[in-house]
């Protein structure tokens, strides 16, 4: 008889799961009369902010993404909240400074956030170090992601390292981060066992349906060690999203690993947001051809999503197959970097490119320039000599230290003294240190929010957004 050892589950549905399938535009509404059912379930946590979700709040919804934590903490009182951090990129598309990361931190931490799942695209922990040594001094928990890839310079070990390194810098657990759902379950198994060899730290999966594979990976990773998967509620699972959480605890039930997880209330919840998806006209999670041909392309779905619009905006839809042949190509040539915000951009825009010009490389853009120049961290393996001689001017231009160390310091200062210009005599707008840290991520939103919070339109913006979403419906 093993040991029993509950498997806890972390719910993603209200940032991966949106974020995989609706475009992000889960809006607090659909949150708000399904919390105390979520918060009682007994998830270990509830990943429901950071990624993707800061930026579409502001620029879609029309909401205070910090307003919104503080609004999530309240409802959810018993379950830990969790968070995304792209290490020093933080929920943008860049890096930033150490003061800005030590800032985002600490009113993340005070607004609501009690886990920090911290990764960055290349793997480069040189990018993370800041981001969890804040998290740590808030008393935080703070979590090691090891960006999962397959190429021919990645291999088991190489990522077995990667969690030692993070074990090194005293984080509280490690998550293997498969974007793409490339992570097989064997794979899994060999390489969780390896991490809890070297590592006395819980590691949790964290893996897309996509392909196929998950649901198989948790349980060999589960079997290997592994004590806490991520799951979405039904309705947002599948496709491009995370397992079904009802698939996993009917796996796991009357098991040693049974998640002691009540099925019939998971069900209530999976029924609201059943509704909430077909009011909207969403499509459930599924795998189209495309998608399953990920495991040659690696390009995750809500990527692919990306590159239609990119191509649709050139007139270019029928394209779509030479750029999925192109992307492992530019992916080679920049030094195989795991395809994940922000480097997934950076690879497919340069592909889109690549087949829309006569000549590949005819247009490099600004972001693949910084990348080659360093700007993003260390790549997995050298960039192509050819086009790194094609970016730089002077191969001294290449940044070979930690990419924040060349990154003046003075963002901070520098979005306030634009906010308080911008919004100088307004009587009625309190413009806090929060504020300040969206309009150094995302001025333009940021600013167009104030904006309506200033004339007292904001609510009204919120509600026609709301309805707008949600009469989309065609069931
Ligand atoms: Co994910």
């Amino acid at each position: 008889m093993v040991d029993k050892r509950k498997v806890l589950i972390t719910d993603t549905t209200m940032r991966d799961g949106h974020q995989s399938l609706w475009a992000t535009r889960m809006s607090i509404k659909d949150i708000e009369p399904i919390a105390e059912e979520i918060d009682d379930i007994g998830y270990h946590a509830l990943e429901v902010w950071g990624g993707a979700t800061f930026d579409t709040c502001l620029r879609y919804l029309r909401e205070d993404p910090w307003e919104r934590l503080r609004t999530l903490k309240k409802l959810f009182k018993k379950t830990p909240l969790q968070m995304l951090v792209r290490g020093q990129n933080l929920v943008g598309y860049k890096h930033y400074s150490d003061e800005m990361v030590e800032r985002f931190i600490h009113k993340a931490a005070v607004n609501g956030i009690d886990k920090f799942r911290v990764f960055d695209a290349l793997n480069d922990l040189r990018n993370v170090e800041k981001a969890i040594e804040c998290v740590k001094n808030e008393g935080k928990h703070a979590q090691g992601a090891i960006v999962f890839t397959k190429s021919p310079v990645h291999d088991i070990d190489d990522l077995v390292n990667i969690g030692i390194r993070y074990a090194e810098m005293g984080v509280n657990s490690i998550c293997i981060k498969d974007m793409a759902g490339l992570l097989g379950p064997f794979t899994a198994s060999e390489l969780v066992s390896k991490i809890k060899s070297k590592v006395d730290l819980p590691v949790e999966l964290h893996c897309h349906y996509i392909g196929g594979l998950a649901i198989s990976t948790y349980i060999k990773g589960v079997e290997a060690g592994a004590d806490i998967i991520n799951t979405a509620s039904l309705p947002l699972a599948f496709g491009a999203s995370q397992p079904p959480v009802e698939t996993l605890v009917k796996i796991f039930w009357n098991t040693p690993y049974d998640t002691g997880l009540d099925f019939s209330n998971i069900f209530d919840i999976a029924t609201y947001f059943e509704e909430r998806r077909k009011e909207r006209g969403m499509d459930r999670g599924v795998t189209r051809i495309r998608d399953m041909q990920i495991f040659e392309h690696q390009v995750p779905g809500g990527m692919i999503s990306n590159l239609i619009t990119q191509l649709q905006q050139s007139k270019a839809e029928d394209k779509l197959s030479e750029v999925l042949a192109e992307i492992p190509k530019v992916r080679e040539e920049l030094g195989y970097p795991p395809l994940v915000t922000p480097t997934s951009q950076i690879v497919g825009a340069q592909a889109v490119i690549n087949v829309l010009c006569e000549q590949r490389y005819q247009m490099i853009p600004r972001e693949v320039k910084a990348y080659v120049r360093g700007e993003y961290g260390k790549p997995p393996t050298s960039i192509d000599a050819k086009l790194e001689r094609m970016v730089l001017d002077d191969p001294n231009d290449k940044i070979e230290g930690r990419p924040a160390d060349y990154i003046e310091g003075n963002e901070f200062e520098k979005a306030e003294a634009e906010l308080k210009e911008i919004f100088n005599d307004s009587n009625n707008l309190e413009i806090t240190e929060e504020d300040i840290i969206s309009y150094a991520l995302f001025p333009q939103s940021t600013k167009d929010v104030l904006t309506l919070k200033q004339n007292g339109e904001l609510e009204k913006a919120q509600d026609e957004i709301y309805q707008e979403l949600t009469s989309k419906g065609n069931e």
